[in-house]
């Protein structure tokens, strides 16, 4: 692991707003990587509005998008970084890339958010669930799912943290080395939960952070923690507690920012989804002060 990779982040694009790569792209950068985007979709803005319009890749467009850079050996990455994607056709073409770019580098990392839904809501097609456990989770090094996300790829209910950390380990015994639940909702406190299996053999060292609720709604957020976890991580890769310390206290500096921002241009922020203030957040990004300790298990 060096100091900086070169990642490729096949994730959605808005024209307006930061979700997606838009909420991945910059971060990274900030944390001294180089980053590919692919735009799996260009839309005008996020679905969360009341429209949006925009243009959808298939899965043989993004294989051609790789096909152009093999033929200039350009493959070479540290890194792949996967978001929402909205179709079977679209995954599979994924897990092609990822055994081409472990082709090309075996060390590759896999950082894979199994976007799915939300809040007891599914907002991808059903057949997704099944690709994700049996052909996805295998091959991620990272992933990070929500609460209910963890449920659909284990089946497993998750009310309390006990749950929560069975959850992790039947992930682990799948594949990924790395599980973050990136937010669980349990006891009426917002946890990120934490798993990392440092040997084949030994039991996983894990750990959760509380986070301060914020009474607003965001987008973006769920891939900017994907993000900034994956740069993090590459800076302590045998400190999960750390890099997923320093992810939630950037996140924390900049919501607050973003809150703050909104009152004080006369807006309610509890009252409508809200656009992340993340280039004014920079200085947050590249160096977070450490609000949020980890608690181990
Ligand atoms: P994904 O969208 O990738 O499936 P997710 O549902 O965990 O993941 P979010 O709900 O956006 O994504 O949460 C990600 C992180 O954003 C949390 O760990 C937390 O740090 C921060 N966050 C989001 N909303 C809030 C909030 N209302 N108050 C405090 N922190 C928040
Ligand atoms: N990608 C697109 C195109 C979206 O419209 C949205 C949310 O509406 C997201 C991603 C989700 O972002 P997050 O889960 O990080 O809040
Ligand atoms: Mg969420
Ligand atoms: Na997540
Ligand atoms: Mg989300």
């Amino acid at each position: 692991p060096s100091d900086t990779g070169r990642v490729l982040s096949i994730q959605s694009h808005t024209v307006q707003g930061y979700v997606g790569n838009k909420s991945a792209v910059f971060p990274l950068q900030l944390l001294g990587f180089d980053v590919d985007p692919i735009n799996s979709v260009q839309f005008s803005n996020h679905t969360g509005y009341p429209k949006f319009r925009g243009q959808v890749l298939n899965g043989d467009q993004l294989w051609d998008l790789i096909e152009g850079l093999q033929e200039n050996e350009l493959l070479h990455y540290t890194h792949l970084l996967t978001g929402y994607i909205g179709s079977v056709s679209f995954l599979n073409t994924v897990l092609q890339v990822v055994e081409k770019l472990r082709s090309v580098n075996p060390d590759l990392i896999y950082v894979c958010d199994p976007v799915m839904g939300d809040e007891g809501k599914l907002y991808v097609p059903q057949e997704l669930i099944s690709v994700y456990q049996q052909k996805v989770v295998p091959v991620a090094s990272m992933l990070t799912p929500n609460q209910f996300e963890v449920e659909l790829l284990t089946g497993l209910r998750i009310t309390s943290e006990q749950d929560g950390l069975k959850a992790c380990n039947i992930l682990h015994s799948a594949g990924p080395r790395k599980v973050i639940i990136t937010s669980a909702l349990i006891e009426d406190k917002l946890l990120l939960i934490g798993s990392y299996k440092k040997t084949k053999e030994q039991p996983p060292e894990q750990f959760k952070i509380e986070i301060p609720k914020i009474p607003a709604y965001f987008t973006g957020t769920g891939d900017l923690t994907t993000a900034l976890l994956l740069g993090w991580s590459n800076k302590f890769p045998d400190n999960l507690e750390k890099a997923a310390e320093l992810a939630v206290s950037s996140l924390q500096a900049l919501l607050r920012r973003t809150v703050e921002d909104y009152k004080r241009a006369g807006f309610d922020p509890s009252t409508s989804s809200l656009e992340i203030r993340l280039i004014q957040s920079q200085d947050e990004i590249k160096n977070p002060q450490v609000t949020c300790n980890a608690v181990k298990y």
